[in-house]
């Protein structure tokens, strides 16, 4: 018990999923600047953990450790960050006023590249929203969490809600999908240590004519129509190539990033399907239908990348992972406190 006669945090695990745009209509620009999408996004097994403990006695503030890939510098890590908006969200009604909720020692363990288009930092920020609540044996209502999500990032939302998901507004609007029916495909993520900064997509976007049709907002539609009425995982692989086009925002990211078309047509040639882009890029990816087959590519990947057929683009050689669109029921099992080193080793 602290001395306010709250329990102190309790030590807190979870799994931060990446996510996937399997489409990504931007369908207008609202008054507030932002982009109004149309995207329907699934969260991927490879993913982040966040671990929230009590900080030490005598700590100041929140602290954070990083280990994995490299991320920006720490104070401006999302996880600080949705640390703090989630003790200014619970103040008011935090049992323990007129004391703060106490601070915690945050460890993240990086699996998604950043600024790839993966949504990893909003996927932290989620995880943290969500274990920060759970250490401090605190709840906000429904709303007051979809508010805190919005105010860390777009995609934050998403994550928070958890499963495949139509989202919509500037990524404020979150309506879950059915799974679809049958074992969940794999994906061949292919990320080029290019990191492309997502406001400089969508300036880039805005400085472009719309599309005189608009195929990504119609193959976005029929794909949430599809998936509503029950979408079998052959059925889904069937229509990669107009998912693979369905992303508003290739030809923006081509732009910021032109050495991304030269990879992406190489990535095609050796995979012999496909290729989509995740977000705003640099991600690209495959669908397979096993995981067995998602990492017999990623292996021809690696050995197009040793040999020369892959261009090298970047700043070294590309992130190859191998990994599954994950299921909702496994998306809840997998977030436990216990389970996410499991869901990160299937993943890669
Ligand atoms: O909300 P978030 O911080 O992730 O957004 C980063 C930037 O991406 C925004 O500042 C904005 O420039 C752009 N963006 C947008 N429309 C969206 C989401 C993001 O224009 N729906």
């Amino acid at each position: 018990m602290s001395a306010a006669g709250a329990p102190g945090p309790v030590r807190v695990v979870r799994l931060a999923p990446a996510k996937l745009n399997l489409t990504l209509a931007v369908v207008g620009r609202r008054e507030d600047g932002y982009h109004a999408l149309h995207s329907v996004m699934v969260p991927l097994a490879l993913g982040d953990v966040v671990a929230l403990s009590p900080a030490r006695v005598g700590a100041r503030g929140d602290t954070l450790r990083i280990a994995g890939l490299p991320v920006s510098p720490t104070p401006d890590n999302l996880v600080l960050k949705a640390i703090a908006a989630t003790r200014d969200a619970v103040r008011a009604t935090w049992r323990g006023a007129p004391n703060d909720p106490p601070p915690l020692a945050a460890r993240l363990t990086k699996r998604i590249p950043v600024a790839a288009g993966l949504g990893g930092g909003s996927s932290d920020a989620a995880a943290t929203v969500a274990a920060a609540l759970e250490a401090w044996g605190a709840s906000l209502p429904a709303a007051a969490v979809r508010d805190l999500a919005a105010s860390l990032g777009s995609d934050v939302p998403f994550f928070l809600a958890g499963g495949a998901a139509l989202v919509t507004g500037r990524g404020e609007v979150v309506e879950p999908l059915p799974d679809l029916e049958g074992e969940p495909p794999a994906v061949l993520l292919v990320t080029p240590r290019l990191p492309i900064s997502t406001p400089a997509v969508f300036a880039a976007y805005a400085g472009r004519a719309r599309p005189a049709t608009p195929a990504a907002l119609a193959a976005s539609e029929r794909l949430v129509a599809d998936l509503r009425a029950g979408l079998s995982v052959s059925a889904l692989l069937a229509r990669a190539e107009e998912l693979s086009a369905a992303n508003d925002l290739l030809a923006a990211a081509l732009e910021v990033a032109p050495a991304l078309a030269g990879f992406r047509a190489a990535l095609g040639r050796l995979l012999g399907r496909p290729v989509g882009q995740s977000g705003s890029g640099s991600s690209t990816w495959a669908l397979y239908a096993s995981l067995a087959d998602a990492r017999r590519a990623a292996r021809l990947v690696r050995v197009g990348i040793c040999n020369g057929t892959m261009p090298a683009i970047g700043d070294g050689e590309p992130f190859v992972a191998a990994t599954t669109i994950l299921a909702s029921g496994r998306h809840i099992a997998l977030a436990g406190a216990h389970n996410g080193g499991r869901a990160i080793s299937k993943g890669r």
